[in-house]
Protein backbone atom coordinates (compact mmCIF):
# COMPACT_ATOMS: atom_id res chain seq x y z
CA UNK A 1 0.00 0.00 0.00
CA UNK A 2 1.32 3.19 -1.11
CA UNK A 3 1.99 5.85 1.91
CA UNK A 4 2.09 9.01 0.67
CA UNK A 5 3.78 11.70 2.65
CA UNK A 6 0.82 13.69 4.08
CA UNK A 7 0.50 17.35 5.41
CA UNK A 8 -2.43 17.49 7.84
CA UNK A 9 -2.67 21.66 7.61
CA UNK A 10 -3.99 23.95 10.19
CA UNK A 11 -6.68 21.40 12.43
CA UNK A 12 -6.81 21.72 16.53
CA UNK A 13 -4.96 19.28 17.73
CA UNK A 14 -6.53 17.75 20.36
CA UNK A 15 -3.66 15.30 22.11
CA UNK A 16 -4.37 13.95 25.91
CA UNK A 17 -0.90 12.43 26.02
CA UNK A 18 0.81 15.33 25.50
CA UNK A 19 -1.44 17.85 26.63
CA UNK A 20 -1.21 19.96 23.72
CA UNK A 21 -4.61 21.75 22.66
CA UNK A 22 -3.44 24.28 19.89
CA UNK A 23 -3.94 24.74 15.91
CA UNK A 24 -1.02 23.32 14.02
CA UNK A 25 0.02 21.89 11.16
CA UNK A 26 0.61 17.71 11.39
CA UNK A 27 3.85 16.07 8.58
CA UNK A 28 3.38 12.32 8.30
CA UNK A 29 6.10 10.54 6.35
CA UNK A 30 6.33 6.98 5.68
CA UNK A 31 4.11 5.82 8.38
CA UNK A 32 5.28 8.47 11.18
CA UNK A 33 4.31 11.93 12.34
CA UNK A 34 8.03 13.98 11.51
CA UNK A 35 6.69 17.39 12.39
CA UNK A 36 3.82 19.47 14.14
CA UNK A 37 4.03 23.27 14.63
CA UNK A 38 2.75 26.01 12.57
CA UNK A 39 3.54 26.79 8.89
CA UNK A 40 5.20 23.80 8.05
CA UNK A 41 6.69 22.83 4.70
CA UNK A 42 4.52 21.13 2.27
CA UNK A 43 7.16 20.00 -0.32
CA UNK A 44 6.54 17.07 -1.79
CA UNK A 45 3.43 16.01 0.45
CA UNK A 46 -0.48 15.78 -0.27
CA UNK A 47 -2.01 19.06 1.35
CA UNK A 48 -5.09 18.47 3.47
CA UNK A 49 -6.63 21.36 4.87
CA UNK A 50 -7.77 20.58 8.22
CA UNK A 51 -9.30 24.54 9.12
CA UNK A 52 -11.95 24.42 11.28
CA UNK A 53 -11.03 20.36 12.08
CA UNK A 54 -10.04 18.28 14.86
CA UNK A 55 -6.96 16.01 15.14
CA UNK A 56 -6.76 13.92 17.84
CA UNK A 57 -4.59 10.52 18.10
CA UNK A 58 -6.84 7.73 16.30
CA UNK A 59 -9.27 6.48 18.32
CA UNK A 60 -9.02 2.82 19.76
CA UNK A 61 -12.32 0.40 20.82
CA UNK A 62 -11.79 -1.65 23.78
CA UNK A 63 -14.99 -3.56 23.05
CA UNK A 64 -15.96 -4.76 19.68
CA UNK A 65 -17.66 -8.11 18.41
CA UNK A 66 -16.15 -8.40 14.59
CA UNK A 67 -18.01 -11.69 14.49
CA UNK A 68 -15.94 -13.71 12.22
CA UNK A 69 -14.76 -16.91 12.84
CA UNK A 70 -18.14 -18.32 12.73
CA UNK A 71 -20.80 -15.47 12.56
CA UNK A 72 -19.84 -13.40 9.01
CA UNK A 73 -23.84 -13.42 8.28
CA UNK A 74 -23.72 -10.50 11.11
CA UNK A 75 -20.00 -9.27 10.36
CA UNK A 76 -16.93 -9.93 9.12
CA UNK A 77 -13.51 -8.79 10.55
CA UNK A 78 -13.21 -6.50 6.74
CA UNK A 79 -16.71 -4.98 6.79
CA UNK A 80 -16.25 -4.48 11.06
CA UNK A 81 -12.92 -2.95 10.49
CA UNK A 82 -14.06 -0.91 7.64
CA UNK A 83 -16.85 0.63 9.75
CA UNK A 84 -14.31 1.19 12.46
CA UNK A 85 -12.30 3.07 10.53
CA UNK A 86 -15.00 5.17 8.76
CA UNK A 87 -15.86 5.76 12.80
CA UNK A 88 -12.16 7.12 13.37
CA UNK A 89 -10.42 4.31 14.90
CA UNK A 90 -7.46 2.96 14.20
CA UNK A 91 -7.25 0.02 16.55
CA UNK A 92 -10.24 -2.10 17.89
CA UNK A 93 -10.33 -5.15 20.49
CA UNK A 94 -12.77 -7.98 18.95
CA UNK A 95 -14.46 -10.17 21.33
CA UNK A 96 -13.72 -13.41 22.26
CA UNK A 97 -17.76 -14.69 21.58
CA UNK A 98 -16.96 -16.15 18.58
CA UNK A 99 -17.33 -20.01 16.61
CA UNK A 100 -14.55 -21.05 17.46
CA UNK A 101 -13.76 -18.87 20.87
CA UNK A 102 -10.98 -17.08 21.09
CA UNK A 103 -9.36 -19.10 23.58
CA UNK A 104 -6.05 -20.45 22.56
CA UNK A 105 -3.43 -18.80 20.36
CA UNK A 106 -4.29 -20.27 16.65
CA UNK A 107 -7.63 -18.11 16.71
CA UNK A 108 -5.66 -15.21 17.95
CA UNK A 109 -3.24 -15.29 15.03
CA UNK A 110 -6.18 -15.93 12.58
CA UNK A 111 -8.07 -13.24 13.94
CA UNK A 112 -5.14 -10.93 13.74
CA UNK A 113 -4.17 -12.23 10.42
CA UNK A 114 -7.27 -11.43 8.98
CA UNK A 115 -7.23 -8.40 10.40
CA UNK A 116 -3.81 -7.41 8.95
CA UNK A 117 -5.43 -8.89 5.40
CA UNK A 118 -7.97 -6.08 5.37
CA UNK A 119 -5.35 -3.13 6.19
CA UNK A 120 -8.25 -1.03 7.60
CA UNK A 121 -7.64 -0.98 11.61
CA UNK A 122 -4.96 -2.88 13.72
CA UNK A 123 -6.87 -5.72 15.23
CA UNK A 124 -5.84 -6.80 19.06
CA UNK A 125 -7.96 -9.86 19.66
CA UNK A 126 -9.29 -10.16 23.09
CA UNK A 127 -8.92 -13.79 24.54
CA UNK A 128 -11.54 -15.80 26.66
CA UNK A 129 -10.87 -16.06 30.19
CA UNK A 130 -12.34 -19.46 30.16
CA UNK A 131 -12.05 -22.25 27.91
CA UNK A 132 -15.40 -21.99 25.10
CA UNK A 133 -16.17 -19.30 27.85
CA UNK A 134 -18.20 -21.84 30.28
CA UNK A 135 -16.90 -20.38 33.00
CA UNK A 136 -15.43 -23.94 34.37
CA UNK A 137 -11.73 -24.18 33.39
CA UNK A 138 -9.17 -21.59 32.31
CA UNK A 139 -8.53 -20.98 28.73
CA UNK A 140 -5.06 -20.55 27.04
CA UNK A 141 -4.11 -17.80 28.59
CA UNK A 142 -0.23 -18.07 28.95
CA UNK A 143 -0.22 -18.77 25.36
CA UNK A 144 -2.61 -16.38 24.27
CA UNK A 145 -0.24 -13.60 26.21
CA UNK A 146 2.45 -15.18 24.21
CA UNK A 147 1.06 -14.31 21.55
CA UNK A 148 0.40 -10.95 22.75
CA UNK A 149 -2.69 -10.52 23.95
CA UNK A 150 -3.26 -8.31 26.59
CA UNK A 151 -7.03 -8.40 27.63
CA UNK A 152 -9.03 -11.13 28.37
CA UNK A 153 -12.68 -11.32 28.88
CA UNK A 154 -16.07 -13.72 28.74
CA UNK A 155 -17.99 -10.91 27.49
CA UNK A 156 -21.65 -11.46 26.60
CA UNK A 157 -21.14 -13.65 29.62
CA UNK A 158 -19.87 -12.98 33.33
CA UNK A 159 -17.55 -15.81 34.70
CA UNK A 160 -20.20 -17.63 37.27
CA UNK A 161 -18.10 -18.23 39.83
CA UNK A 162 -15.63 -16.35 42.65
CA UNK A 163 -13.46 -19.06 42.44
CA UNK A 164 -12.87 -19.09 39.08
CA UNK A 165 -12.16 -15.41 38.61
CA UNK A 166 -9.91 -15.69 41.33
CA UNK A 167 -7.83 -18.31 39.73
CA UNK A 168 -7.66 -16.34 37.05
CA UNK A 169 -6.90 -12.99 38.44
CA UNK A 170 -4.21 -14.82 40.75
CA UNK A 171 -2.79 -16.26 37.64
CA UNK A 172 -2.74 -13.40 35.39
CA UNK A 173 -0.61 -11.58 38.34
CA UNK A 174 2.03 -13.37 36.13
CA UNK A 175 2.27 -11.47 33.80
CA UNK A 176 3.01 -7.72 33.61
CA UNK A 177 0.32 -5.60 32.22
CA UNK A 178 -2.44 -8.47 31.63
CA UNK A 179 -6.22 -7.27 32.54
CA UNK A 180 -9.51 -9.38 33.15
CA UNK A 181 -12.51 -7.53 31.44
CA UNK A 182 -15.68 -9.03 33.20
CA UNK A 183 -19.03 -8.65 31.64
CA UNK A 184 -21.10 -7.96 34.80
CA UNK A 185 -24.10 -9.75 35.14
CA UNK A 186 -25.90 -12.08 38.03
CA UNK A 187 -27.63 -14.92 35.58
CA UNK A 188 -30.03 -15.55 38.29
CA UNK A 189 -31.30 -11.85 38.19
CA UNK A 190 -31.08 -11.29 34.62
CA UNK A 191 -32.30 -14.47 33.40
CA UNK A 192 -34.93 -14.04 30.65
CA UNK A 193 -34.77 -10.12 31.31
CA UNK A 194 -35.66 -7.97 28.22
CA UNK A 195 -35.16 -4.49 29.58
CA UNK A 196 -34.30 -2.88 32.82
CA UNK A 197 -36.54 -3.77 35.52
CA UNK A 198 -38.74 -0.83 36.43
CA UNK A 199 -41.83 1.48 35.84
CA UNK A 200 -41.68 0.60 31.50
CA UNK A 201 -40.80 -3.26 31.91
CA UNK A 202 -44.07 -3.32 34.01
CA UNK A 203 -46.06 -0.89 31.59
CA UNK A 204 -44.51 -2.66 28.41
CA UNK A 205 -45.25 -6.13 30.08
CA UNK A 206 -41.92 -7.03 28.86
CA UNK A 207 -39.69 -9.22 31.94
CA UNK A 208 -36.93 -7.38 33.44
CA UNK A 209 -33.59 -7.47 34.96
CA UNK A 210 -32.62 -5.07 37.88
CA UNK A 211 -29.48 -2.97 38.20
CA UNK A 212 -28.81 -5.07 40.90
CA UNK A 213 -27.83 -7.71 38.35
CA UNK A 214 -25.22 -5.83 37.50
CA UNK A 215 -24.56 -4.03 40.73
CA UNK A 216 -23.94 -7.50 42.71
CA UNK A 217 -21.26 -8.80 40.00
CA UNK A 218 -19.73 -5.64 40.14
CA UNK A 219 -18.91 -5.65 43.95
CA UNK A 220 -17.98 -9.50 44.03
CA UNK A 221 -15.53 -8.65 41.17
CA UNK A 222 -14.15 -5.81 43.02
CA UNK A 223 -13.92 -7.93 46.21
CA UNK A 224 -11.94 -10.39 44.19
CA UNK A 225 -9.62 -8.12 42.39
CA UNK A 226 -8.75 -6.40 46.11
CA UNK A 227 -8.02 -10.20 47.59
CA UNK A 228 -5.91 -11.24 44.54
CA UNK A 229 -4.78 -7.69 44.00
CA UNK A 230 -5.37 -8.40 40.10
CA UNK A 231 -6.40 -5.83 37.44
CA UNK A 232 -10.05 -5.62 36.50
CA UNK A 233 -11.48 -4.05 33.75
CA UNK A 234 -15.49 -3.82 34.00
CA UNK A 235 -17.26 -3.66 30.64
CA UNK A 236 -19.52 -1.27 29.75
CA UNK A 237 -21.49 -0.15 32.95
CA UNK A 238 -25.26 1.12 32.96
CA UNK A 239 -26.12 1.39 36.45
CA UNK A 240 -25.37 4.69 38.63
CA UNK A 241 -25.16 2.71 41.49
CA UNK A 242 -22.20 0.42 40.03
CA UNK A 243 -20.26 3.97 38.70
CA UNK A 244 -20.27 4.81 43.18
CA UNK A 245 -18.85 0.92 43.97
CA UNK A 246 -16.27 2.29 41.27
CA UNK A 247 -15.72 5.23 42.58
CA UNK A 248 -14.95 3.91 46.11
CA UNK A 249 -12.49 1.32 44.97
CA UNK A 250 -10.72 3.30 43.55
CA UNK A 251 -10.11 5.38 46.52
CA UNK A 252 -9.24 2.49 48.29
CA UNK A 253 -6.25 1.52 45.68
CA UNK A 254 -8.25 -1.24 43.81
CA UNK A 255 -6.64 -1.79 40.59
CA UNK A 256 -9.77 -1.22 38.55
CA UNK A 257 -10.68 0.37 35.35
CA UNK A 258 -14.50 0.29 34.02
CA UNK A 259 -15.93 1.04 30.55
CA UNK A 260 -19.22 3.06 29.33
CA UNK A 261 -20.79 2.69 25.83
CA UNK A 262 -22.72 6.03 23.94
CA UNK A 263 -25.88 4.17 23.48
CA UNK A 264 -25.69 3.76 27.71
CA UNK A 265 -24.74 7.69 27.49
CA UNK A 266 -27.40 8.50 25.08
CA UNK A 267 -30.51 6.15 25.75
CA UNK A 268 -32.60 5.35 28.81
CA UNK A 269 -35.42 2.59 28.99
CA UNK A 270 -37.81 4.95 28.11
CA UNK A 271 -36.97 4.53 24.37
CA UNK A 272 -37.86 1.37 24.11
CA UNK A 273 -41.52 2.43 24.31
CA UNK A 274 -41.92 1.94 20.28
CA UNK A 275 -40.32 -2.26 21.33
CA UNK A 276 -37.82 -1.30 18.68
CA UNK A 277 -35.31 -4.26 19.18
CA UNK A 278 -32.14 -2.16 18.73
CA UNK A 279 -32.93 -0.78 22.04
CA UNK A 280 -32.46 -3.98 23.58
CA UNK A 281 -28.60 -4.69 24.36
CA UNK A 282 -27.26 -5.97 26.98
CA UNK A 283 -26.75 -4.78 29.82
CA UNK A 284 -30.54 -3.26 29.31
CA UNK A 285 -30.80 0.45 28.84
CA UNK A 286 -31.80 2.14 32.34
CA UNK A 287 -33.34 5.14 33.85
CA UNK A 288 -32.28 9.09 33.45
CA UNK A 289 -30.67 8.99 36.87
CA UNK A 290 -28.25 6.31 35.60
CA UNK A 291 -27.52 7.84 32.31
CA UNK A 292 -26.90 10.80 34.01
CA UNK A 293 -24.49 9.06 36.64
CA UNK A 294 -22.35 7.39 33.88
CA UNK A 295 -22.38 10.94 32.24
CA UNK A 296 -20.79 12.21 35.49
CA UNK A 297 -18.31 9.01 35.68
CA UNK A 298 -16.89 9.85 32.46
CA UNK A 299 -16.56 13.91 33.83
CA UNK A 300 -14.93 12.61 36.60
CA UNK A 301 -12.60 10.26 35.12
CA UNK A 302 -14.34 7.27 37.81
CA UNK A 303 -15.36 5.29 34.14
CA UNK A 304 -11.74 5.47 32.04
CA UNK A 305 -12.74 4.11 28.91
CA UNK A 306 -15.66 4.83 25.91
CA UNK A 307 -15.97 1.52 23.99
CA UNK A 308 -18.59 0.67 21.68
CA UNK A 309 -19.67 -3.02 22.27
CA UNK A 310 -20.48 -2.66 18.94
CA UNK A 311 -22.89 -5.80 18.59
CA UNK A 312 -23.76 -6.16 14.79
CA UNK A 313 -27.01 -8.73 14.39
CA UNK A 314 -29.02 -9.30 11.02
CA UNK A 315 -31.89 -7.85 9.83
CA UNK A 316 -33.81 -10.95 10.15
CA UNK A 317 -32.79 -11.56 13.63
CA UNK A 318 -33.09 -8.01 15.09
CA UNK A 319 -36.36 -8.56 13.35
CA UNK A 320 -37.95 -11.52 15.44
CA UNK A 321 -40.57 -10.90 18.15
CA UNK A 322 -38.86 -8.91 21.23
CA UNK A 323 -38.25 -11.78 23.60
CA UNK A 324 -36.45 -13.57 20.71
CA UNK A 325 -34.35 -11.17 19.26
CA UNK A 326 -30.90 -10.87 20.15
CA UNK A 327 -29.53 -8.13 22.10
CA UNK A 328 -26.73 -5.58 20.80
CA UNK A 329 -26.52 -2.50 18.39
CA UNK A 330 -23.91 -1.47 16.36
CA UNK A 331 -22.11 1.52 17.34
CA UNK A 332 -18.35 1.96 15.34
CA UNK A 333 -19.57 4.54 13.01
CA UNK A 334 -21.57 6.64 15.59
CA UNK A 335 -19.68 6.49 18.74
CA UNK A 336 -17.74 9.58 18.18
CA UNK A 337 -20.60 11.75 16.56
CA UNK A 338 -22.81 10.79 19.45
CA UNK A 339 -20.10 11.40 22.55
CA UNK A 340 -19.59 14.54 20.96
CA UNK A 341 -23.16 15.29 20.91
CA UNK A 342 -24.55 13.97 24.09
CA UNK A 343 -21.61 14.94 26.61
CA UNK A 344 -19.55 17.60 24.97
CA UNK A 345 -21.65 19.89 22.79
CA UNK A 346 -23.87 20.34 26.44
CA UNK A 347 -20.69 20.95 28.05
CA UNK A 348 -21.10 17.84 30.05
CA UNK A 349 -17.65 16.81 29.74
CA UNK A 350 -14.59 19.00 28.14
CA UNK A 351 -13.53 17.23 24.84
CA UNK A 352 -9.98 16.13 25.78
CA UNK A 353 -11.50 13.81 28.41
CA UNK A 354 -13.63 12.57 26.25
CA UNK A 355 -10.77 12.12 23.90
CA UNK A 356 -9.15 10.15 26.68
CA UNK A 357 -11.30 8.02 27.35
CA UNK A 358 -11.56 7.17 23.23
CA UNK A 359 -7.92 7.04 22.49
CA UNK A 360 -5.07 6.91 25.00
CA UNK A 361 -7.07 5.13 28.08
CA UNK A 362 -8.00 1.94 25.92
CA UNK A 363 -4.52 2.23 23.74
CA UNK A 364 -2.60 1.55 27.42
CA UNK A 365 -4.97 -1.01 28.68
CA UNK A 366 -5.13 -2.86 25.18
CA UNK A 367 -0.96 -2.53 25.47
CA UNK A 368 -1.36 -0.90 22.28
CA UNK A 369 1.81 1.03 21.98
CA UNK A 370 1.61 2.86 18.87
CA UNK A 371 -1.97 4.15 19.16
CA UNK A 372 -3.30 6.75 21.61
CA UNK A 373 -0.87 9.53 20.51
CA UNK A 374 1.48 11.47 21.87
CA UNK A 375 0.76 13.50 18.54
CA UNK A 376 5.28 13.96 18.45
CA UNK A 377 7.61 13.34 15.63
CA UNK A 378 8.66 9.89 15.44
CA UNK A 379 5.20 8.35 16.68
CA UNK A 380 3.32 6.00 14.58
CA UNK A 381 1.15 8.26 12.19
CA UNK A 382 -2.43 6.96 14.03
CA UNK A 383 -4.98 9.72 13.41
CA UNK A 384 -8.06 11.13 13.12
CA UNK A 385 -9.30 14.35 11.55
CA UNK A 386 -12.75 14.96 12.51
CA UNK A 387 -15.42 18.38 11.88
CA UNK A 388 -17.16 18.91 15.07
CA UNK A 389 -19.42 21.12 13.46
CA UNK A 390 -21.00 18.88 10.84
CA UNK A 391 -24.50 17.72 11.31
CA UNK A 392 -26.01 13.94 9.92
CA UNK A 393 -28.73 12.27 10.56
CA UNK A 394 -27.73 8.41 11.25
CA UNK A 395 -28.92 6.21 8.25
CA UNK A 396 -28.46 2.94 6.17
CA UNK A 397 -26.20 2.08 4.34
CA UNK A 398 -23.80 1.55 7.05
CA UNK A 399 -20.53 -0.09 6.25
CA UNK A 400 -20.89 -2.72 8.39
CA UNK A 401 -22.51 -5.83 7.39
CA UNK A 402 -25.32 -5.22 10.10
CA UNK A 403 -27.81 -2.42 10.72
CA UNK A 404 -29.00 -2.71 14.27
CA UNK A 405 -27.95 0.86 15.34
CA UNK A 406 -30.18 2.22 18.31
CA UNK A 407 -28.92 5.87 16.31
CA UNK A 408 -31.03 5.05 13.27
CA UNK A 409 -32.59 8.17 12.48
CA UNK A 410 -31.14 10.27 14.93
CA UNK A 411 -29.75 13.83 13.72
CA UNK A 412 -26.13 13.94 15.33
CA UNK A 413 -23.41 16.54 15.26
CA UNK A 414 -19.65 15.30 14.49
CA UNK A 415 -18.31 13.73 11.47
CA UNK A 416 -15.13 11.78 10.44
CA UNK A 417 -13.05 13.57 7.61
CA UNK A 418 -9.87 11.63 7.73
CA UNK A 419 -8.60 8.28 9.43
CA UNK A 420 -4.82 7.58 8.93
CA UNK A 421 -3.45 4.25 9.77
CA UNK A 422 0.19 4.13 10.38
CA UNK A 423 0.36 7.27 7.41
CA UNK A 424 -2.26 5.61 4.94
CA UNK A 425 -5.26 7.39 4.51
CA UNK A 426 -8.20 4.77 5.41
CA UNK A 427 -10.81 7.13 5.24
CA UNK A 428 -10.49 10.19 3.23
CA UNK A 429 -13.06 13.04 3.03
CA UNK A 430 -15.72 10.94 4.62
CA UNK A 431 -14.94 7.95 2.30
CA UNK A 432 -13.46 4.68 2.71
CA UNK A 433 -10.02 4.69 0.50
CA UNK A 434 -10.60 0.66 0.13
C1 LIG B 1 -23.21 -8.75 22.79
C2 LIG B 1 -23.15 -9.56 21.52
O1 LIG B 1 -24.08 -9.47 20.72
O2 LIG B 1 -22.16 -10.27 21.31
N1 LIG B 1 -24.49 -8.12 22.90
C3 LIG B 1 -24.79 -7.02 23.62
O3 LIG B 1 -25.95 -6.62 23.68
N2 LIG B 1 -23.85 -6.34 24.25
C4 LIG B 1 -22.90 -9.69 23.91
C5 LIG B 1 -22.99 -9.07 25.24
O4 LIG B 1 -22.08 -8.34 25.63
O5 LIG B 1 -23.97 -9.33 25.92
ZN1 LIG C 1 -21.04 -7.71 27.29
Amino acid sequence: MPEPKLLLRGARVVDPASGRDEVADVRVERGRITAVGAGLDPAGAEVMDCDGLVLAPGLVDLHTHLREPGFDHKETIETGTRAAALGGFTAVAPMANTDPVTDNAAVVHEVRDLGAQAGLCDVFPVGAITKGLEGESLAEIGEMVAAGVRVFSDDGRCVPSARVLRNALTYARAFEDVVLAEHCEDASLAEGGQMHEGYHSYSLGLRGQPSEAEEIVVARDLAVARLTGGRIHLCHLSSARSVELVRRAKAEGIRVTAEVTPHHLTFTDDDLVTYDTNFKVNPPLRTADDRDGLRAGVADGTIDVIATDHAPHAVEEKEAEFDGSPPGTIGLETALAAVLTELVEPGIVPLARVIDAMSPLPARILGAAGHGGPIEPGRPANLVVFDPAAEWTVEVPFASRSRNSAFLGRTLRGRVVHTVLRGALTVANGKPTR
